[in-house]
């Protein structure tokens, strides 16, 4: 009964969507909020549905992307789980409108089980894009414990005798303890967490591991290496890899961006000026780089040997805009360059990567890659895109 209200709820929103774009004389100029709206009530029908009728014995509980025709729907322990329920957090946000935070908590409950998922460096992915939001937003006390759980959970991995968490434990015929640059984004959750237990543990953990990743990751250009491979006995590095980039040697797109934000998120949180030195180096390295495009939107990797082309990464676009949005806040010299280039970035990635209304699921944003070399997720809508442009358009003021 409860499918059956979905499929007549979608026939319906699809009749919709079409009468609006198909019926009206002239093609509708959706705002970038009426766009989100219709894209993102699709979205929530399209999940419903498949959670409601999906025989597949793991809790499928959010969209990460579009895989064979479908939306591809993942559970909890994904590292992607937390952002649908941050889009649908900033949707409220932005709108204010209680369908948005009706849906927000719905989706961000299913995530709850990560807290104890000692088995992953993505709890700040998970926890704090969902939960995250929703305390923000709400101050429900039961979201502050939950978080503060899993914060306890993730300093877990930490490695004293390295200074760093441990990423990931897939693979280890490759690396003994690898630390990839995306973890710098976890830090975030454990700033919060000294701040919200006053254990200065959690901080004291995210600064180690912001200095020792400054120490060993950056190239003499400033670029990242994507995997830093670290001997836990001795500290010592083993390796300089790559795993979702072109090669060991090159810029992997969506590693510089999430660099470039995690330094400026470092910086705000601490003050420490090296942080703020290092995102203002990688953002030169970005948008001075030759294989940048006019338009501002990453290939993949800026050393892929088919440029111009080479797939795009809008999500390397999306997580860099927004970081420029904050950085413009730090810099000294560069503040409106930074903003006008964040804006242009949400200017561009609107005119030529966002979906047609109606289209892909839901999703805002097409054209992300998401592991080239594993042969997956390429030239597709990713959620993650989604949630760093709409963290983007309320940054810009919405
Ligand atoms: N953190 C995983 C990725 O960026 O693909």
């Amino acid at each position: 009964m409860h499918n059956m209200k979905n499929v007549f709820y979608l026939i319906l929103l699809s009749i919709a969507v079409f009468f609006f774009t198909a019926c009206s004389q002239e093609p509708k100029e959706y705002s970038d909020r009426e766009f989100a709206e219709l894209q993102m009530r699709l979205m929530v029908s399209y999940a419903e549905n498949v959670m409601d009728t999906s025989t597949d014995a793991r809790l499928l509980v959010s969209p990460r992307s579009i895989r064979d025709g479908k939306l591809f729907m993942v559970p909890s322990r994904d590292w992607t789980s937390g952002f649908f329920p941050g889009n649908l957090w900033y949707m409220y946000e932005w709108t204010g409108d209680e369908f948005w935070k009706e849906k927000a908590i719905k989706f961000t409950d299913f995530i709850e089980r990560e807290k104890t998922n000692a088995g992953t460096h993505d709890m700040g992915f998970k926890i704090y894009c969902s939960f995250g939001n929703g305390y923000r937003l709400l101050q429900d006390e039961r979201y502050k414990d939950i978080m503060i759980e899993a914060a306890q959970t993730l300093s877990t991995r930490f490695n004293s005798t390295i200074g760093c968490i441990r990423s990931w434990d897939h693979n280890t015929d490759k690396w003994v303890f690898p630390v990839i640059i995306d973890n710098m984004m976890n830090l975030e959750f454990l700033f919060w967490a000294t701040k919200a237990t006053g254990d200065s543990s959690f901080y004291n953990i995210a600064v180690s591991h912001a200095d020792v990743t400054l120490q060993n990751h950056f190239r003499e250009d400033n670029s990242s290496y994507h995997v830093v491979d670290y001997d836990p006995e001795t500290g010592e590095v083993r390796n300089k890899h790559t795993h979702q980039g072109y090669a060991h040697e090159s810029a992997w797109a969506r590693g510089q961006a999430w660099g470039l934000y995690g330094y400026t998120m470092c910086y705000r949180e601490t003050g420490k000026k090296e942080y703020l030195e290092q995102a203002e180096k990688i953002a030169a390295f970005m948008l001075n780089h030759p294989n940048l495009d006019k338009d501002l939107v990453p290939y993949w990797d800026y050393n892929a040997p088919d440029i111009p082309n080479a797939p795009r990464d809008v999500s390397a676009a999306t997580i860099m805009s927004s970081a420029l949005m904050e950085l413009s806040e730090y810099s000294s010299s560069k503040s409106d360059y930074y903003k006008e280039t964040a804006r242009q970035i949400a200017e561009n990635v609107k005119t030529f990567y966002r979906s047609e209304v109606g289209s892909n699921f839901g999703f805002l944003l097409d054209n992300s890659t998401g592991h080239l070399p594993g042969d997956h997720e390429i030239d597709v809508p990713l959620i993650y895109a989604d949630y760093y442009y709409l963290e983007t358009l309320k940054r810009l003021g919405w």
